[in-house]
Formats: structure tokens, sequence, C-alpha cells
């Protein structure tokens, strides 16, 4: 399906709109970012990676019964996708502790949260993505408190579902973040999930296979973006 005009340009994330209203065009570049955008790079090859490792994922979500936004790829770095209004929110599943919960609670890395964490930020980049609570939401009119708790519920149900995805390829999930969207009167999960929304580690050792080691200079960002769509990739076929 052919681009039309520019609906919204991200900070790593191009959304096209398509001759079909319900469905847009979402376009992965090389580019990464962290700290809001003030530590940036392109590393050629990696919008191919990341999308092939999003529709792996969106697709085995979907038969699994998670209702997402992803339709097909459409090209290298490119998906097709049903079109939602964004709710400005990040959702973020914690199964250990890592990042900004131990920098904020003062925890000590790769804890077990039991029961998984549920947090909510505002996506806003001019006040650094703040923690919100419900109320915060409520006050600030982002989402209704039956979306918070469907946002929530939804994000648990993603959570058993990729654990499963990655343990099987080797991999521990310790967090990740969502976004959801309005379609109609639908709550549709939305954007990406890749290494570069998820913390993974190699199964049972804290080595990221992740955006940390863009963030912390750890090591060679694509070859684990590599190795994690390797990874899946030979999982799906022993399944
Ligand atoms: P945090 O520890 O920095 O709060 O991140 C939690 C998870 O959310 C981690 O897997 C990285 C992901 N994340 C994003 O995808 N985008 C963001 O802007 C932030 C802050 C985190
Ligand atoms: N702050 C986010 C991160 O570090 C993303 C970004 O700033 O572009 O993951």
């Amino acid at each position: 399906m052919e681009k039309r005009e520019l609906l919204h340009q991200g900070k790593v994330k191009s959304v096209w709109a398509t001759p079909d209203p319900g469905l847009c065009i979402i376009e992965f570049s090389d580019a990464i970012t962290a700290g809001d955008g003030a530590k940036k790079a392109v590393l050629p090859g990696k919008g191919a990676l990341l999308n092939k490792i999003s529709a792996l994922l969106f697709t085995r979500l979907a038969e699994a019964g998670i209702a997402n936004h992803f339709v097909a790829l459409a090209g290298s770095a490119a998906m097709l996708a049903r079109r939602a209004r964004l709710l400005p929110l990040e959702v973020v599943v914690r199964n250990r502790t890592a990042g900004s919960i131990c920098r904020r609670l003062g925890l000590e890395p790769n804890l077990e949260i039991v029961p998984p964490l549920v947090e909510f930020f505002w996506k806003n980049d001019r006040l650094h993505d703040p923690l919100l609570t419900r109320e915060h939401i409520a006050l600030l009119q982002l989402a209704t408190p039956q979306q918070c708790d469907a946002m929530a519920s939804r994000a648990l149900a993603v959570n058993r579902v990729l654990k499963e995805i990655f343990a099987a390829a080797g991999l521990d999930l310790v967090d990740f973040k969502l976004e959801f969207g309005v379609a109609g009167d639908e709550l549709l999960l939305i954007d990406e999930i890749s290494p570069d929304t998820c913390r993974l580690w190699r199964a049972g050792a804290a080595e990221s296979l992740d955006k940390d080691r863009f963030r912390n200079d750890s090591g060679d960002v694509l070859e684990g973006y590599r190795e994690v769509l390797k990874r899946l990739e030979e999982a799906q076929c022993r399944n």
C-alpha cells in the first residue's frame, strides 16, 4: 500500500497515512536515541532489524489472543498497521529491577519483582517522561480510569506471553514499555516491541542484548539486536 502524508514524526519512527483511512505505515529509521534525545546515533540496518522483531512479536501476541495494530510487513523497515489515536502514556512492566526504578527507589539491580509491576509514564520529553499515578492521569485527562485498568491488565497479559516467547529463545525479559491507542471504541496495543523498548538479558546472566548497550556504552548494539532476532527465529523454528 502506498504512503500518503506524514502523520507523525517521532525520534526514530515515522507514521504515514495510506489510501485506507483505517491503516497507516510505520517506518523504522536507523536512528537510536537515549536520554530523551540527548544522546543520538545512526546504526545502519537497525530499522530493518526492529521492524522484523516487532512484526514477529506482534504476530505471536495476536496468535495468543492479544489484539494489536500490526497488519503486515510493508518493506524491510516498515509495517502496515491499524491507525489509532495515541494515548500519550508509556506503560512499563517490570519483572526484575533495572534502570529508572533503581535510581528512583534506591533498589539494587536484578531483584525479582513478584508480582510484576506496572507503571505509567507521561510521554513528554520536555518534562523527561515523569512517572504518573492514576490520579495524575485523571487530573491531566490523559486517559480514563477504565482505560488505565484495561492498559494495566493488557500489559500484564502481554508480559505473560512475551516472557514465554523470550524464555524459549534463552532470554530473560527484565522489563519493557508498551504504548496504546484508541481506534473507534477499541483500546489497541500500538507502536513497537523490540530491543529498543525491552530489557533482554541472556538467560540467567545479567548481560544486556538491548538498548542498554547504547545507553551505557556497554557493547555492540546491532550485534545484540541481531542476536535477539536470531534467537527468536530459531526458537520459532523449533516450535
Ligand atoms: P526505565 O527503567 O528507563 O524506566 O525503562 C523501563 C523500560 O521501558 C525499559 O525496557 C526501556 C523502556 N523504555 C522505552 O522503551 N522508552 C523510554 O522512553 C523509556 C524511558 C523506557
Ligand atoms: N529516553 C528513552 C530511552 O532512553 C528514549 C529516548 O530518549 O529517545 O530509552
